[in-house]
């Protein structure tokens, strides 16, 4: 992670150039809602009006106001400024390096205190924000809703664990930006990840259904017609997905958003009649940001391996060699149903 953070993490930020604990809190604060690209130029603004944290203190409030105004939130600014003006009455007119004390501050969290702790003073604390608890959940296969306390502490618990013995304050910064950049909620770049191999989403194919979705809440419903083509010889084919989005790279079946598209597709790459499809039961499958309606259709083939073209992306499996292969999990319940090789089987 640290030799990622060296090629591709953000070490130009305003806040690290110095990296003082008052200019790392005021950051943090500030990203706690709104994204880097428009907290730096309130961040320059604001560090330049009140450059240290007896200065903020002393601020009337409403020039705190004034400063954050266009950012949001504006309970934030309150809150910072309560907080500036408390360590000036407990700590001396520093921000304590110490994480109770932290905690004891209006508007510093736990992981806004380990940010703060790691970043200012390079101090063993860990953070778990949005970003680290999805690419934790995806990295160990963690189930259940992250927000819901027990996963919450087991969460804290890996963070701890995975504290490095030094750059404490990169390797906050580059969980930040992993999660960020690299391992986003809808489209994480495992091709390009460097903890590929030892990532149980990746492995299992699971990246688009961790971390799991907050119950109760209902999901944007997308539907798809998937497609199942076996031949003579009881293989079926498949099609790879793209190498971005949902299930990327994986093996699936060849999928269309409308039946129209499938029979287009059909006649373009099999030999068969698509006019023999066999609708079968539909089946229903959440992911973390969406649910997907599956519906099936099996289709016979003529002959063996009957595929009119020979594109890279397709290929006849046999029932057999599936096993080995990377396949999203409803596929791989579907190609499970007992119907679907039952006239196939050699
Ligand atoms: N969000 C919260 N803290 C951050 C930081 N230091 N860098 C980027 N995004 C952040
Ligand atoms: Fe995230 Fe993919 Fe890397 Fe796993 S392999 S950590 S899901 S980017």
């Amino acid at each position: 992670m640290l030799a990622w953070f060296d090629q591709h993490g953000r070490s130009d930020l305003p806040w690290q150039h110095p990296r003082t604990p008052y200019r790392v809190w005021l950051s943090e604060i500030m990203l706690q809602q709104t994204q880097v690209t428009v907290v730096c130029g309130y961040f320059d603004r604001f560090v330049t009006a009140l450059p240290d944290l007896p200065a903020l203190a002393a601020a009337p409030l409403d020039q705190v106001l004034a400063l954050w105004s266009g950012l949001g939130y504006y309970a934030r600014a309150r809150n910072l400024h309560a907080a500036a003006k408390l360590c000036v009455e407990r700590h001396d007119g520093e921000l304590p390096r110490e994480l109770d004390a932290l905690m004891a501050l209006p508007g510093i969290g736990r992981s806004t205190a380990g940010a703060i702790l790691s970043q200012a003073w390079d101090d063993p604390a860990p953070i778990l924000d949005g970003n680290v608890k999805r690419v934790l959940c995806r990295l160990f296969g963690i189930e259940g809703w992250p927000g819901a306390p027990a996963i919450e502490k087991q969460l804290w618990s890996i963070a701890e664990r995975l504290l490095p013995r030094n750059r404490l304050a990169d390797w906050t910064q580059a969980q930040m930006d992993f999660g960020a950049t690299s391992c986003t909620r809808a489209n994480p770049d495992c091709a390009d990840c460097p903890l590929q191999d030892e990532c149980t989403a990746y492995r299992q194919g699971r990246t688009s259904e961790l971390p799991s979705p907050k119950p109760g809440k209902p999901l944007p419903q997308r539907a798809t017609h998937m497609l199942i083509i076996t031949d003579d010889a009881g293989r079926v084919l498949l099609q790879r997905r793209p190498p971005s989005g949902v299930w990327a790279s994986l093996w699936s079946l060849p999928e269309h958003a409308e039946l129209d598209e499938a029979r287009r597709w059909f006649r373009r790459h099999v030999d068969g009649e698509f006019a023999s499809a066999r609708a079968m039961d539909e089946l229903n499958h959440g992911f973390s940001h969406f649910r997907l309606r599956i519906r099936p259709s099996h289709i016979a083939a003529h002959g063996p391996r009957a595929c009119v073209s020979d594109a890279p992306d397709m290929h006849w499996a046999s029932r057999n060699e599936l096993a080995s292969l990377g396949l999203p999990a409803p596929v791989r319940k579907l190609l499970q149903r007992p119907d679907v090789f039952e006239d196939a089987e050699a």
